[in-house]
Parts: structure tokens; C-alpha cells; sequence
């Protein structure tokens, strides 16, 4: 008889103990294990716009390819991308003084928070960050062994900050703090004055701010405000932007962070180690999306105001349900309390039963953090119908349970 293999006892890292990952990729792979299982699911959990990417992206990655562009690039990204990536970033924001120096062009925006927690927190180090909120930023508080503090984000003050409330978790070990407007998954923007009153605290208590605007072109009131605009910060910013949501080029993974030239020293050498650099030919289909014709994103932000008042009229209609119209981003964000803590049930709960019985596939308002009891998340990245279809079922699923 052969001997029995002796069990390999795995010794992965302590630090891979409680990191949390993120709800909608756990429940994209539930529901299309569903689906795999002959059920029909309405996707309102994840940010990703249906839209194909427009189509001179598309050609001018062809170009690339059949021009050469097939090797490694420098780390920070090709020179002369993160020139034009620069003169984007000043067009956009109406801003000077940044070139293609303080640019660095990662394959996707999640990866500059990483490497940005990497580059910047020690452990202990204190990290301030919104509740509910992106999950990445957690993870990499959790990884680099700094301490999260928690800014809570209220539906009674529209999901804004207190700004008293933000002073108070400022402390003489405060590193960084990981803001986001406009934000995921709240629909919140943040205001000048908001960003303003994060400086003067950044400066008086030395710490540095990482600001995603991932969302900047979905700001359906008003301008977009964004932390280049404060001036002469750019030493404590790291800014976040990122072609996947404007272009519909979540696949591609394309993003560039916008920070001083020593923050870019550091993220280079990280870059350098973790990825070597990012695919050349989609940096260069990046350019086009950022400064070629634009009729293209401007076709998916329009459709996506449309879809924002659909899904929150409809969200509304349904008896216990409450959302705010979010001002910005792609997420509806309803208080589902009727439903959840007046029903001993918790949003987890809700979103499983919503998924498995009536096949659609949101997420709970937890998956961004403990504010989020009591809430839902449903992305509008989804066609007119299938926010239809997906309210249909949402009104039987609440009178069922009312
Ligand atoms: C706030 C925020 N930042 C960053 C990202 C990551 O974008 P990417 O897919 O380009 O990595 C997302 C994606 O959902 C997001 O919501």
C-alpha cells in the first residue's frame, strides 16, 4: 500500500489575516455561478459601464500594435505619454505647473492606492479614511500595518464629511489620508471648501492626501472639485484618475496617479519591482482616450444622468426604501432600514436573499464599511431595461418582505 502524502501545512504571511477583499467582485462570481446554473440575474453590484470603449480608442490601440509598441516601457510609463497624460490633467482641471514629471501610468487605478500605502505608511502610522468606503484603501492600511480611522459619511448631512469630526482624528501620527469624490459608493462629492479645509489641516499637521477621482466626469450639477485645484499642494497630493469608468475600459487597466516628482521617485521604484511597467500599447490607446474625440464618453456620461434618476425614482417608489439622488458617480445608495435593522436582519442577509430568491445582484452597504448598515449598493452601469427589470423585481422582493 502506498504511504499517505503527509499534509503541507501552508505558513502564508500574518498580514494576509483579516485583509478584506471586495464585495463585488465576490458577488459578480456568485451570481454568475448562478447563472451558470441556467438563473437569470439582473448585475447592479459592480462598477463597470456596459459600454463597448469607443471606437478611436479601439483603432489607436490597433495602431500601436501594428506599429512596434510591444515591449516593456519605462516604469513610470513611455515619456511622451506622461507628457501628454500631464497637459490632459491641466486642460482638464484648468491647472499649470504639472508636467509629465509628476505623472505615473499604472496598469489601473487600484493599484496606485496600493503602492501609494506602500510607498507611505509605516507600521502604526495612522490613516484616515471615509466610512462607508472604497475597499481598496483598507486593504492597504490593513497590509502596510497602519491603523485605519474612520471619518463617517452621514445620509442626514448628504454623505458629506463634519469637518469638525475630521479635526478630531488628526493626530501627530496621521500620515495620509484616502479621500475619494466623487465617491464610491455613496455618490457624494466632496466641495472646494471641503478640499480647502483638508489641506490646512494636511499642512498644519504634515500629512499627505491621496485623492481618487476616478469619477471626476460624473458630476451631473456644477463642476467637479478636485485637490490640484488647491494651490501649492501638489507636495502632499497624490491624485488618482483612471481610464475605466469614463471610457469603458475597465479590461484595458489603465490609470495614472498625479503627485510630486519625489512621490513619483517612489512609486517608480515600486512600479519597477511589482509590475515592471504598464502594457505600452494600451498606455498609448490612454492618450487618445484622454485628448482625442470625446463624443464617445460623452455619450456614456449623458445615458448614466438618465439612468441616475430611473433607478433612484424607482428606488423611491418602493415602500421603506429612501435614497438621495447622489450628485455624482454611478452608485445608488438607498437606507434599506425598514428592511435590515427593523427586520433583525443585516444587509449581508439582505443581499443574499436579494441575489439567490430574486436574482439581483446588488451589494450591502457593509462590503464599504460598518456606516454602511442599514444600506444597499446598486450600480446604474447597467442598461434602461435592466434597471427596469432589476426595480421590477426589487418592488416584489420589499412587498414580499414588508
Ligand atoms: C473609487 C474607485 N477608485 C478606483 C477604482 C479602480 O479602478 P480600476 O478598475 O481602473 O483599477 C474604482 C473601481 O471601482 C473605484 O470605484
Amino acid at each position: 500500500m502506498e504511504a499517505a502524502k503527509p499534509m503541507f501545512a501552508h505558513r502564508i504571511a500574518e498580514r494576509m489575516q483579516g485583509c478584506g477583499t471586495e464585495g463585488a467582485f465576490v458577488v459578480l462570481a456568485e451570481a454568475r455561478k448562478l447563472e451558470a446554473e441556467g438563473r437569470e440575474i439582473v448585475h447592479l453590484q459592480i462598477g463597470e459601464p456596459d459600454f463597448d470603449t469607443p471606437r478611436n480608442i479601439i483603432d489607436r490601440a490597433h495602431w500601436a500594435l501594428d506599429n512596434g509598441w510591444t515591449h516593456y516601457s519605462p516604469s513610470a510609463g513611455i515619456l511622451e505619454m506622461r507628457e501628454r497624460y500631464a497637459e490632459f490633467v491641466c486642460k482638464q482641471y484648468g491647472v499649470s505647473g504639472i508636467s509629465g514629471k509628476n505623472i505615473v501610468i499604472m496598469p489601473g487605478a487600484k493599484p496606485i492606492c496600493f503602492l501609494t500605502g506602500l510607498a507611505l505608511i509605516d507600521p502604526g502610522d495612522e490613516v484616515i479614511l471615509f466610512d462607508p468606503t472604497y475597499p481598496a484603501y483598507d486593504a492597504a492600511i490593513h497590509l502596510t500595518g497602519g491603523i485605519a480611522k474612520r471619518l463617517p459619511l452621514k445620509e442626514e448631512t448628504g454623505f458629506r464629511f463634519d469637518h469638525d469630526e475630521l479635526a478630531a482624528l488628526v493626530s501627530d501620527k496621521t500620515k495620509l489620508f484616502f479621500l475619494n469624490s466623487p465617491q464610491n459608493p455613496t455618490g457624494g462629492v466632496l466641495t472646494r471648501e471641503d478640499l480647502e479645509y483638508i489641506a490646512e489641516l494636511a499642512r498644519r499637521h504634515n500629512f499627505y492626501v491621496f485623492s481618487d477621482e476616478i469619477y471626476n466626469r460624473f458630476v451631473y450639477e456644477g463642476d467637479h472639485a478636485s485637490i490640484l485645484h488647491v494651490p501649492d499642494f501638489l507636495d502632499h497630493t497624490i491624485m488618482l484618475d483612471g481610464h475605466s469608468k469614463t471610457y469603458a475600459m475597465t479590461g484595458w487597466r489603465l490609470g495614472f496617479s498625479v503627485s510630486s516628482e519625489e512621490m513619483v521617485k517612489h512609486l517608480t521604484v515600486l512600479m519597477t519591482n511589482a509590475n515592471s511597467c504598464t502594457s505600452s500599447f494600451t498606455q498609448i490607446a490612454g492618450e487618445e482616450a484622454l485628448l482625442g474625440d470625446q463624443s464617445g464618453a460623452e455619450e456614456i456620461i449623458a445615458r448614466f444622468k438618465m439612468r441616475r434618476s430611473i433607478i433612484v425614482d424607482g428606488l423611491n417608489s418602493i415602500p421603506g426604501v429612501s435614497c438621495a439622488m447622489p450628485a455624482g458617480a454611478f452608485y445608488a445608495f438607498p437606507n434599506v432600514k425598514e428592511y435590515t435593522i427593523k427586520q433583525d436582519r443585516t444587509s449581508q442577509q439582505l443581499q443574499r436573499l436579494l441575489l439567490h430568491e430574486y436574482g439581483v445582484a446588488c451589494l450591502a452597504g457593509t462590503c464599504f464599511g460598518p456606516m454602511g448598515e442599514g444600506y444597499l449598493r446598486f450600480s446604474y452601469a447597467n442598461s434602461k431595461e435592466n434597471i427596469e427589470k432589476g426595480l421590477e423585481r426589487l418592488r416584489e422582493a420589499f412587498s414580499r418582505l414588508a
